[in-house]
């Protein structure tokens, strides 16, 4: 990519980029929320065309007009939020919009066929399987298979492994590496430094639309990379007893629990049992840590407590009122056709101030933006701007704005800081402490291990819909929480 040039209206994402990815390479893409990243790729698999610029493959330049252009010269994208369509089968979805006409091919052949080209790279998937009843991690693998199947010799994956466990991170850290040895060429855009260090060949740096710089990874470390993609020194947080201790803070355990989760059952999608007899209980000025692999019944409590799945059994207690950081921010927490602004009255529009006598009060409406948005450093062009058209992160960053604005004494935190950048991340777990010294009591819902050690007062492990152990952050090793979180409660204990 040479000289590229991509205006929205009101910003430039990228200024002038020049962007190179060998054949046989994992080349990196760094940048804070908004640097331009998604973007320069959505020019290369055709989704934007530039306003200025080259894109050449092979020493030929191209002309990509649209998606089908991209897949028909090689290119596969994973975008960042996945293009799945629910209801459809693994399969039907890998052939969906393919140019050859497989979806006559007879289905038991067909999912054979994908079944060996998913095992030949190590990508464990059943083509039959439904998508909606299918994990985050599942549906990647999907979506890494349909760029396959198209025959892409160029990969990009925009924040892959964000929506991933730690093992799964792992695993397709194993295809990648497979993928390259074959002669793809990928692109990995992530926020996750340790990964890009472990995993890439070169970095490209982004900031502020332009390209910083290329550098071959044994020439950086974490610390450069991150001065490079913010333009200062800066300390990487990775804090605990520095910042969640020294506070030295004790929860009011005198006064009555804040929330209180007694036996509770939940119902899976798929109809088995989620949550196994739940017990759970959060004081006023608490942060409660809920360590875990991801499936074992995050999401359906986090369902449950905001009620949006049916209780089986069991009871929630909630005393006061309650704010919510949902886990799947673009299904749970935001309107993407509506504006900045009104994403951040969204629950709240129908009471004053933002409303008297029945008439929307909107210079109200806007003045709270206007002051939110500079309170979290949201980029965007303005307030009136749809959140669909911000990037990743700082549509995040509205819903944590939102939510934490709200006058609330419980906090539900699903994955915080998943999609954003350092800076922003420090800002988030300075904010979570803050909420909990003013008194408030926090369900922190995380698959990141050191973020639950920064954060948490009281460490729970959830296994397969259980509580399997409860730790005083003071005590907790990562060891024995890596055993509780791997099932193994009785070693677990024996080691002791
Ligand atoms: N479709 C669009 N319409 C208008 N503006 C857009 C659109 N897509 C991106 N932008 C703007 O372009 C800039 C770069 O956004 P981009 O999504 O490329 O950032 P990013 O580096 O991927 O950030 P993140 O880490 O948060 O995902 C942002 O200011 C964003 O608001
Ligand atoms: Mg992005």
């Amino acid at each position: 990519m040479r000289g590229i040039t991509k205006r929205f209206p009101g910003v430039i994402a990228n200024r002038a980029i020049d962007f190179e990815v060998k054949p046989g390479e994992i080349h990196a893409l760094l940048g804070e929320n908004g640097a331009g990243k998604t973007t320069l790729m959505n020019l290369l698999c055709g989704l934007y065309e530039p306003d200025a610029g080259e894109i050449w493959l092979k020493e030929q330049r191209v002309w990509l007009r649209s998606p089908r252009d991209a897949i028909a010269a090689g290119i596969g994208m994973v975008h960042q939020h996945f293009k799945l369509v629910e209801p459809f089968t693994v399969a039907e979805n890998i052939v969906l919009g393919s140019n050859r006409t497989l979806l006559r091919e007879a289905p038991k052949r067909l999912n054979l066929r994908l079944q060996r080209l998913a095992d030949q790279y190590g990508l464990n998937i059943d083509p039959s399987a439904q998508i909606w009843q299918l994990s985050v991690g599942e549906q990647q693998r999907v979506e890494i298979l349909k760029a396959l199947y198209r025959q892409a010799n160029i990969l990009i994956l925009d924040e892959p492994t964000a929506v991933l466990t730690p093992q799964e991170a792992q695993e397709l850290m194993a295809t990648l590496r497979m993928l390259a040895s074959q002669g793809t060429a990928i692109v990995f855009i992530s926020h996750k430094l340790n990964e890009v260090m472990a995993i890439c060949d070169r970095v490209t740096v982004l900031r502020d639309g332009q390209a910083v710089g290329t550098i071959a990874i044994q020439d950086c470390t974490e610390r450069s990379l991150a001065k490079m993609m913010v333009g200062r020194e800066v300390s990487l947080f990775r804090n605990r007893e520095d910042e969640a201790q020294t506070t030295n803070h004790k929860p009011q355990s005198a006064s009555p629990p804040a929330l209180a989760i007694k036996n509770l059952w939940v119902i899976s999608d798929r109809k088995l049992p989620a949550l196994r007899g739940l017990n759970l209980v959060i004081q006023p000025g608490e942060i409660v840590g809920l360590a875990g692999v991801d499936g074992n019944g995050q999401r359906e409590l986090e369902e449950a407590i905001v009620g949006l799945r049916a209780i089986d059994r069991g009871e929630i207690l909630l005393t006061g009122k309650l704010a919510h950081i949902p886990s799947d921010r673009y299904s749970m927490g935001i309107l993407t056709e509506f504006s900045v602004a009104e994403n951040l009255v969204l629950k709240d529009v129908q009471h004053p101030p933002f409303q008297w006598k029945g008439l929307l009060r909107i210079n109200y409406i806007l003045k709270h933006a206007t002051d939110l948005v500079q309170q979290y450093l949201i980029r965007t062009p303005s307030v009136k701007t749809q959140v669909g058209k911000l990037s990743g992160g700082n549509a995040q960053k509205v819903v944590f704005a939102r939510e934490l604005n709200r006058d609330h004494q419980v906090l539900l935190a699903a994955q915080p800081t998943r999609g954003l950048d350092i800076g922003a991340t420090e800002f988030v777990y300075a904010q979570l402490l803050a909420r909990r010294d003013a008194g408030a009591a926090i369900l922190l819902i995380s698959t990141e291990l050191d973020e639950i050690l920064s954060l948490s007062d009281r460490i729970a492990v959830l296994y397969e819909g259980e509580i399997v152990g409860e730790v005083d952050r003071a005590s907790a090793d990562i060891h024995h929480l890596g055993l509780l979180m791997a099932g193994k409660r009785e070693r677990a204990r024996d080691e002791e």
